[in-house]
């Protein structure tokens, strides 16, 4: 007679974005079989004890071995950034393949699967960064491989080498809208962040703490105001990634409430660090956490977490951008005292994002661990077209299962973090809650602060077309956090 399960979690406390119950979950051949209540034999046991089960984590947007650019290069590749993401209980990746200026689509993607190797210990997908939106890309290179699963594509409004203007973005609007594929946009004004950089290097402004005044708030409202026109005009649904605060929360309301299909991301550099990370006048070690937007004040933390509790934010990434502090390929590319401008922007984050919501989010009671289940699972799956293979506990799910430790404290350093970072902006944070054992596909991956995982068995998936649920449209207005 063949053993019913491989695996059965006993006694699993499980969360679903839609509720809670207590079940044995059933796994056969990586995926879960059944739910139910004193499963018969298996291979093998777990007993969860009554702890939290959440569906694993997937992280819709993080940066790994993205092209070196001016000598600098990301730390992590697709075996540390996959492991070290395993390690914070998160069990499905979308990093992106980065299109160079003048390379096909194609190009990118190929050149992706090449980097990734027989690498990845968690499954993964692509989004694609669009930086050259030629008549070709768009008109037969995104229509071609938005069918074979890549279905999302980043844009930029600043950065020189990556930026597209206004006409540009309209056309891939249009593109996507007529091959079903989503937009997701990063906000911030170009030619104000240069205007103000230029103004601040005169006035011999270099130290960290000026790169958030280059990039103050309204240059994100504006352009998140901006993106959300070419939405409205193109009639095509979009995502505004790494949203920082109140100003663009603003706007980004404004657009549901007109019934505009306008999705938000946000981060937990937005509720973890703020304005205070950067330094004071010679404090370049804050380079660490130079991230674009930056970090904001206390004040926009307590908006970004309304946002959370208000549902105007559907997914919730790391964004995890890796660039070692003391390495001359990363943030150090610039001498150990770079103006500010010349330091690569982005920090670590994969591992820690699922622990620090978690902790900071349902163990106080701020939000609901459906909301965290939604905003960090089931929400990405719908967004990037993995549901529901992806972002459940249900029948015919894979298993990708986390089961959380809320019973011990501890304090969050890089040296207990998988990620090849030499530091993480999150030092000497408490939390309450970490995976006691991640699982992908059925098999753990993370247990007992050890990672088991094995690099390769983490397999592509290619994505259909996003189905996100309709944004919230807010009856209540934008209610006001004290300020400070
Ligand atoms: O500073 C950031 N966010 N770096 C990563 C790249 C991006 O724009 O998301
Ligand atoms: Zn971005
Ligand atoms: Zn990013």
């Amino acid at each position: 007679m063949n053993t019913p399960f491989d695996l059965i979690i006993r006694n699993a406390r499980c969360a679903t974005a839609a509720d809670t119950f207590t079940a044995d979950i059933g796994i056969q051949d990586g995926i879960i079989t059944a739910l139910g209540n004193h499963l018969k034999e298996s291979l093998e046991e777990i007993d969860a004890k009554g702890a939290w089960v959440t569906p694993g984590g997937i992280d819709g947007h993080c940066h790994f071995a993205e092209p070196s650019k001016n000598g600098i290069e990301m730390a992590d590749n697709f075996l540390s950034g996959p492991r070290s993401a395993a390690c914070g209980g998160t069990t499905t990746v979308i990093p992106f393949a980065v299109q160079q200026r003048g390379q096909t689509l194609r190009d990118a993607v190929n050149n992706y699967h090449r980097i990734v190797g027989n690498n990845s210990c968690i499954d993964y997908a692509f989004h694609m960064i669009l930086t050259d939106v030629n008549e070709k890309v768009l008109k037969e290179e995104l229509p071609t491989l938005t069918k074979e699963g890549y279905t999302s594509f980043k844009i930029y409004m600043t950065y020189e080498d990556m930026k597209l203007s206004d006409r540009d973005i309209i056309n891939t609007l249009a593109a996507a809208r007529d091959n079903g594929a989503l937009v997701m946009v990063h906000a911030e004004n170009s030619d104000c962040i240069a205007w103000l950089t230029e103004r601040l290097l005169e006035a011999g402004h270099t130290a960290p703490k000026y790169h958030a005044e280059s990039r103050p708030m309204l240059v994100e409202r504006e352009a998140t105001h901006r993106a959300i026109t070419f939405a409205e005009l193109v009639d095509v649904p979009m995502l505004i990634v790494h949203v920082s605060g109140r100003e663009a929360m603003e706007q980004i309301r404004w657009a549901q409430n007109k019934g505009l299909k306008i999705y938000a991301e946000t981060c937990p550099q937005y509720l973890f660090l703020s304005t205070d990370d950067l330094g004071g006048e010679d404090d370049y070690e804050a380079t660490k956490c130079i991230c674009s937007p930056p970090p904001r004040d206390p004040e926009n933390q307590r908006y970004i977490w309304e946002g959370l509790q208000a549902d105007t934010f559907s997914i919730f990434s790391s964004d995890h951008a890796p660039f070692s502090y003391a390495d001359p390929k990363g943030k150090s590319a610039h001498g150990d005292k770079p103006a500010f401008n010349k330091v690569a922007n982005g920090i670590p984050g994969v591992e820690t994002r699922l622990p620090l919501l978690f902790s900071y989010g349902v163990m106080t009671g701020k939000i609901s661990i459906e909301q965290f289940v939604s905003i960090t699972s089931t929400n990405v799956a719908k967004m990037y077209g993995l549901y529901p293979r992806k972002g459940s506990i249900a029948i015919g799910s894979d298993a990708d299962l986390v089961i959380w430790d809320c019973k011990k404290s501890q304090t969050i350093t890089n040296s207990k973090l998988h990620h090849a970072v030499d530091y993480t902006p999150y030092e000497g944070i408490e939390v309450d809650a970490w995976p006691a054992i991640t699982l992908s596909r059925g098999k753990v991956v993370w247990q007992n602060g050890e990672f088991l995982g094995t690099p390769g068995n983490g397999r592509f998936l290619r994505c259909e077309k996003p189905e996100p649920a309709r944004p919230k449209v807010h009856s209540t207005p934008f209610k006001r956090v004290q300020p400070s």
